[in-house]
């Protein structure tokens, strides 16, 4: 039987290590051990993917393979100390933050011993947290079998001193009598609640990470966050560096019809290979995904930092999509061989000279067959729009692509500023 005694203290000279020492006079345990075997840092972890220090690992490990465990566990004004909690804690975020209470812990359905050496010579003192310790160790699945309290330790747990754990000793030897370990009680599924509780715990994360804000909305409709007070004629600011949350208007449901007639174009001509100029955070992939067309290979590029590093971070399992941080007048190879490239409200960064840029990069860099372009209609619905702004697009020029390759083109019109778009679908 393996029977294991561990002290939850951090002193290098401590009484809980010495008391533990002196119940092992006549060998009780297979192995002894005292946190600073462990050095657990101080539980900083809130998030229940499992994931906890060497440190921890390595007290986990011990305690899975006790049979028994005796804990010895200082008081501090009445309650349990620190250190003993942090371990506890660092259990409860090994098991990911099971909620189901009491059956995925390394202590589960293990019988524990608690003693608490105290030099305090009242019998009260030092005893105070035994209910608090049966109650957190039952929550974790333990069964406290008895707890013990060793009063006037200064005195008594002293070099030789066996006799002041005799008791304590005797109780134990006394279970292992009688006790036959089984360790398969009660553990649950690996998956259990967790993984819910991480889709959550992610989207919370990465809205403080990211900066991002509640959607904006006016009318009712998802909105960009512009001064709209404004009497002179102002034009939407064409940046390099947008945060996140500067076009979120165009991340909401109410924008998917936008993203929607894109997805068809691919799904409709079995692209498989595609580059996302000025890709913001590609959410072209969650449809395709969601629509379950997933066999292609995706690279998007932006000049924004913030929104490609989300992307990044959010498709970092997918080893066919690709985000990185680029300029359309830079060279972005790639190592397949590319079928379409996207300008999704893109081309109006470059109002003169935007075919020239479109074939270069299409055409000339990429080698494409086919290109999907999508640019605001000059035309948008008054409540869709400000009337004191001016309105970048170069829809008015798509004819001339029309007219120099096969060209088909749709309208959609979505339910956020600006929603009126034009889609084209160029192929050679
Ligand atoms: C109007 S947003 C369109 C974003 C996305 N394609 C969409 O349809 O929602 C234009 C994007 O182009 C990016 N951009 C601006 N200049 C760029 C450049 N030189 N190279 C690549 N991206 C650029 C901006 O950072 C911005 O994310």
């Amino acid at each position: 039987m393996n029977v294991v005694g561990i002290s939850f203290s951090y002193a290098d000279n401590s009484l809980q290590t010495r008391g533990l020492k002196l119940l092992n006079d006549k060998q009780l345990f297979t192995d002894m051990y005292e946190m600073l075997d462990f050095n657990m840092p101080v539980c900083n972890s809130n998030k229940s993917d499992g994931q906890v220090p060497d440190s921890v690992n390595k007290f986990c490990e011990v305690l899975e393979k006790a049979d028994v465990l005796v804990f010895a566990i200082s008081e501090a004004t009445s309650h349990y100390s620190a250190g003993f909690k942090n371990a506890m804690d660092w259990l409860v975020v090994k098991s990911r933050f099971n909620a189901k209470l009491g059956t995925d812990y390394a202590i589960t359905d293990k019988p524990i011993f608690v003693i608490t050496f105290t030099p305090t010579v009242n019998p009260e003192n030092g005893g105070r947290h035994f209910d608090m310790t049966t109650q957190l160790l039952g929550k974790l699945g333990a069964n406290v079998i008895e707890c013990h309290l060793i009063n006037n330790s200064w005195k008594t747990v002293i070099p030789g001193g066996f006799n002041a754990v005799k008791s304590a000793y005797s109780a134990v030897k006394g279970f292992l009598g009688t006790y036959t370990p089984n360790s398969t009680n009660t553990r649950c599924k690996d998956d259990y609640s967790s993984l819910t509780w991480l889709k959550s715990y992610n989207e919370w994360d990465m809205a403080w990470r990211y900066e991002m804000k509640p959607i904006h909305r006016v009318n009712g409709m998802p909105w960009p966050r512009i001064n709209d007070r404004e009497k002179k004629i102002v034009e939407v600011p064409l940046k390099e560096d947008y945060k996140l949350r500067s076009m979120d208007y165009l991340d909401t449901q109410e924008a998917r019809p936008i993203f929607d007639k894109q997805a068809d174009i691919i799904i409709n001509n079995n692209i498989k290979n595609i580059v996302d100029v000025g890709c913001r955070i590609g959410i072209v992939n969650d449809i395709l995904q969601e629509r379950g067309y997933t066999d292609y290979n995706y690279m998007g590029y932006d000049t924004s930092p913030q929104p490609i590093n989300y992307a990044k971070e959010k498709w970092e399992d997918y080893s066919n999509i690709e985000y990185r941080c680029a300029s359309m007048y830079d060279n972005n190879s790639v190592d397949f061989d590319v079928d379409c490239v996207i300008w999704s409200g893109v081309l109006l960064y470059n109002p003169t000279d935007h075919m020239k840029l479109f074939e270069d990069v299409t055409f000339k860099q990429y080698n494409a067959k086919h290109a999907i372009i999508q640019e605001p209609c000059q035309d948008q619905d008054a409540d869709k729009w400000l009337p004191n702004m001016k309105l970048n697009t170069i829809e008015q020029d798509l004819h001339l692509y029309k007219d120099k390759y096969n060209y088909n083109d749709w309208i959609v019109n979505a339910n956020v500023f600006s929603g009126r778009r034009r889609i084209a679908h160029i192929w050679l």
